[in-house]
């Protein structure tokens, strides 16, 4: 099943509770959460307390970013504020096995991210303890930046690993992708599709969002 997952770091703060009524009114499944610690990526933007406020905000589960350093130390205390789906990058985390049982273990779904110049390979070993892999098709920090088009074979690449090793392995993606490009996105292999600017940057989000998922139907 595709789902599309807004990302609320191109939303008005300043409105945050409006914005995310107006996505899930519009069909959204599921909110992605940017958690920057300024030291894994140079920006910095919410934690654990807005998780919490916008899960008692919405029902749409809440899919938590982490590109923090030492994720082990905050992850699982993500899915007690209310996260459904908790993320950490295989970058940042020698320790991703025992961090990535901890989310499951505290009944969170697990994800390892890769950054961009991050091999495949890097997954081999730990893919089997993750719920979902989550490709960035973007440098991570920042939104409404530029898709990288490797990315696409990438995301094919591992739809081939998952399938060859009967895994259930879901494929996030995140970073650069609009109504022009999700369709190739999607018949990649990914499966939730995240979107920053092109939702929220838009003139009206809701119109945005349907045309994202109506151009997926299309083609998928
Ligand atoms: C970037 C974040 C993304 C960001 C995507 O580091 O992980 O989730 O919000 O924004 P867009 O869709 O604008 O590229
Ligand atoms: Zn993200």
């Amino acid at each position: 099943m595709i789902e599309i997952a807004p990302s609320i770091l191109s939303a008005n703060f300043s409105k945050l509770g409006e914005e995310i009524a107006t996505v899930e009114k519009a069909g959204a499944s599921l909110l992605h959460v940017d958690v920057m610690d300024g030291r894994f990526v140079p920006n910095i933007t919410v934690g654990l307390p807005v998780v919490k406020a916008i899960s008692r905000a919405t029902r749409l589960p809440i899919d938590a970013h982490l590109m923090i350093v030492e994720p082990g130390r905050y992850a699982e205390q993500f899915v007690k504020a209310g996260a459904r789906m908790v993320s950490i990058h295989i970058e940042a985390d020698p320790h991703a096995h025992r961090t990535l049982t901890a989310i499951r273990a505290a009944g969170g779904l697990a994800g390892i991210v890769i950054n961009p110049a991050t091999s495949l390979s890097a997954l081999d070993e730990v893919i089997k303890f993750a719920d979902y892999v989550l490709v960035m098709s973007v440098n991570p920090g920042f939104g409404g930046q530029e898709f990288i088009p490797e990315s696409l074979d990438k995301v094919r690449r591992l739809r081939k690993m998952i399938d060859e090793r009967q895994l259930n392995t879901r494929i996030e993606i995140d970073g650069g992708i609009n109504v022009e490009n999700i369709a190739e996105v999607t018949s990649a292999g990914a499966e939730i599709i995240v979107a920053g600017s092109a939702i929220f940057g838009a003139e009206d989000p809701s119109v945005a969002l349907r045309a994202m998922r109506e151009a997926t139907v299309l083609w998928v």
